[in-house]
């Protein structure tokens, strides 16, 4: 039994898989940056979503999901809320609102040097 446990709490360490990073996964595999931008800060006149309240997003997937839609233009969600979860749906929304770029630091070298010659 405490073998079990124990092997149950490393295999969770291992792959341990916050419902952010499952959100993630998520918004890029169901294909909803094309629309709403791989950072989700919207284009043309889809809107952004990043670090916007979950209640309302998850209040508005429902509803697209249940073909529920205010304007023609909404119409356009029901495709990709269709087959959502409501574990899809949070997970989601808890990506979306919570939402922070990932660093980049280590793979761009921009800082600025003065010393050399400065080529004359
Ligand atoms: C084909 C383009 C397209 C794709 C793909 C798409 N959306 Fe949308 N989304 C829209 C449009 C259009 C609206 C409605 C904008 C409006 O109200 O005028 C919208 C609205 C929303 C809203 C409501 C935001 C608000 O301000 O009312 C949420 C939440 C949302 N989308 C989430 C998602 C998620 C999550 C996915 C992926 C599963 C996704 N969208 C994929 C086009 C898209």
């Amino acid at each position: 039994m405490r073998f079990l446990l124990l092997s149950f709490l490393l295999a969770s360490f291992l792959k341990a898989q916050t419902p952010y990073q499952l959100g993630k996964e998520l918004y890029m595999q169901k294909g909803c940056y094309s629309c709403h931008g791989t950072k989700a800060e919207g284009m043309h006149r889809y809107p952004r979503l990043s670090n916007r309240a979950k209640g309302f997003l998850s209040y508005k997937l429902e509803q697209f999901r249940d073909k529920k839609t205010s304007t023609q233009q909404q119409e356009m969600m029901i495709p990709f809320a269709l087959h959502l979860s409501d574990e899809d749906i949070d997970r989601l929304t808890t990506f979306l609102y919570e939402f922070k770029e990932d660093n980049l630091e280590e793979q761009y070298d921009d800082s600025f040097r003065t010393q050399g010659d400065g080529g004359s």
